[in-house]
């Protein structure tokens, strides 16, 4: 007999087959036992009548503990009381390990306890659960620009130079020179955009911040888009039809995953564009009229981010935002240059900003001034001046951080849980 999985169990119905697994948990009438069992692809409730069972295989069950090892043999039968909508009448059963002393049990764990085993905590039904979807989500950003002529642009994850600033940068040495792991690879994506047109890139990021917030990690996935020819409100464009696009693919293919996180399905249905836009100015405004006043030309915190969400049922566009405080790259308003033609995506529920984008410097003169006034050397960035001196054209493109993508989409408290093995502030293990 060859073996199934309990993705596809549905077209077994009637039919006895082999496929193994692990104990998820057990309860015993003495005269019927149910077996909670898992793949990893889906889970099934085995069922012994004691009566109807072979002694040998009665007992083997009886030894089955909370994540033993097992190959299972029975006959599939429909079940719409059970969550899967099928049950096995287990006819065999061939144990691979009784596993002892299980440390996560079905009580309470403290998260620091969790986050230790965080090697076995992913067999949790929610952490799996997460995982599909944040496989589902990757999948669709793969999509949405593979559909649209972009091309994937991989750029190096060890840097001599800072994207986002010098503060949070993770330093090390290559070989005799001094290195740093990659904070954003847009700088590279400006050159492929030049080259290709339309590129992204999809890989890890790393931010030294020693900030401990539910929406910061250590090591994070970003999907960097640069585009030729295309202008800021073309960029917020590109913007709100991906992350729609995202939503939508998730409420298609996730459904399942969605209930066990139980997840409020309506917020994501409302995610369509348009996206609402206001200005930082707007924005201050808002805020005062709540009591949450801040003086021109500081940035927001979380909690100001949060605020303003509030106010929309979905993501909504904070644009042009001083220039004092955001990176030197992005290009000023004609029409007010102390402002800069970029936007940050809040997302709704008070997940705050998900998307980083911005219409970038095309013009020569004003990016070597931006290099003297943020003491940035030719030497390090003089390849990324040769970008305006030959054939500079109008570009944007934007960051999106996946895990507080994922985090929002799945209505999670932390990004901890968004990634298997998070990096977060002085956690390095598992
Ligand atoms: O706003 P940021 O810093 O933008 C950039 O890095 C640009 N170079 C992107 C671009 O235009 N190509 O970061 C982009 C996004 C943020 O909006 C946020 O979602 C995520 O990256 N992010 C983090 N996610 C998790 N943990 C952190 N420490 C993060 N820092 C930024
Ligand atoms: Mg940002």
């Amino acid at each position: 007999m060859s073996k199934v999985d309990l993705a596809t169990i549905g077209q077994f119905v009637g039919q006895e087959v082999t496929f193994g697994g692990w104990l998820t948990r057990k309860r015993s009438s003495g005269k019927i036992q149910f077996l909670q069992i898992r793949d990893g692809l889906g889970f099934i409730q085995g069922v012994l009548v004691k009566a109807e069972t072979e002694e040998s295989v009665w007992e083997k069950a009886g030894q089955l503990t909370q994540e033993s090892s097992f190959y299972v043999t029975g006959t599939v039968r429909e079940d719409p009381r059970s969550p899967s909508g099928f049950e096995l009448s287990v006819t065999g059963i061939e144990i691979i390990q009784v596993a002892k002393d299980y440390p996560i049990t079905p009580k309470e764990h403290g998260v620091d306890f969790l986050m230790d085993h965080r090697h076995l905590w992913l067999r949790a039904p929610r952490q799996r659960a997460i995982l599909r979807i944040r496989a589902e989500i990757i999948s669709a950003i793969q999509g949405f620009f593979d559909e649209r002529n972009f091309t994937l642009v991989d750029p190096p994850v060890l840097t001599p130079s800072s994207c986002e600033g010098t503060t949070n940068l993770f330093h090390t040495k290559y070989f005799e020179e001094d290195a740093y792991l990659t904070q954003s690879g847009q700088l590279y994506m400006e050159a492929a955009a030049m080259a290709l047109g339309k590129v992204y890139s999809f890989g890890p990021t790393f931010r030294a911040e020693k900030s401990k917030t539910r929406r910061h990690l250590i090591e994070f996935w970003m999907i960097e888009p640069e585009m030729a020819f295309v202008d800021h409100e073309e960029n917020l464009n590109v913007q709100e039809q991906f992350i729609a696009h995202i939503v939508s693919r998730v409420l298609g293919n996730c459904k399942a995953e969605l209930a066990v996180l139980e997840r409020d399905i309506s917020a994501l249905e409302r995610v369509l564009p348009p996206f609402p836009r206001i200005t930082y100015d707007e924005a201050l405004d808002l805020l005062k009229e709540i009591g949450m006043e801040l003086p021109w030309g500081e940035d927001f915190g979380a909690p100001h981010e949060t605020a303003i969400a509030e106010k929309f049922d979905r993501p909504v566009f904070i644009t042009h935002y001083p220039a004092s405080f955001k990176a030197f790259y992005m290009k000023p308003d004609p029409n007010r240059p102390e402002v800069v033609l970029c936007a940050d995506m809040i997302a709704p529920e008070g997940y705050g900003e998900i998307i980083g984008g911005s219409q970038r410097i095309d013009d020569p003169e004003l990016l070597e001034q931006r290099f003297a006034e943020h003491e940035l050397s030719e030497e390090a960035y003089g390849w990324y001046m040769d970008l305006r001196r030959y054939g500079t054209v109008p570009h944007s493109g934007f960051g999106l951080g996946l895990e507080r993508a994922v985090a929002w989409i799945c209505g999670l408290d932390h990004v901890r849980e968004t990634i298997a093995f998070p990096r977060t502030l002085y956690r390095l293990y598992p």
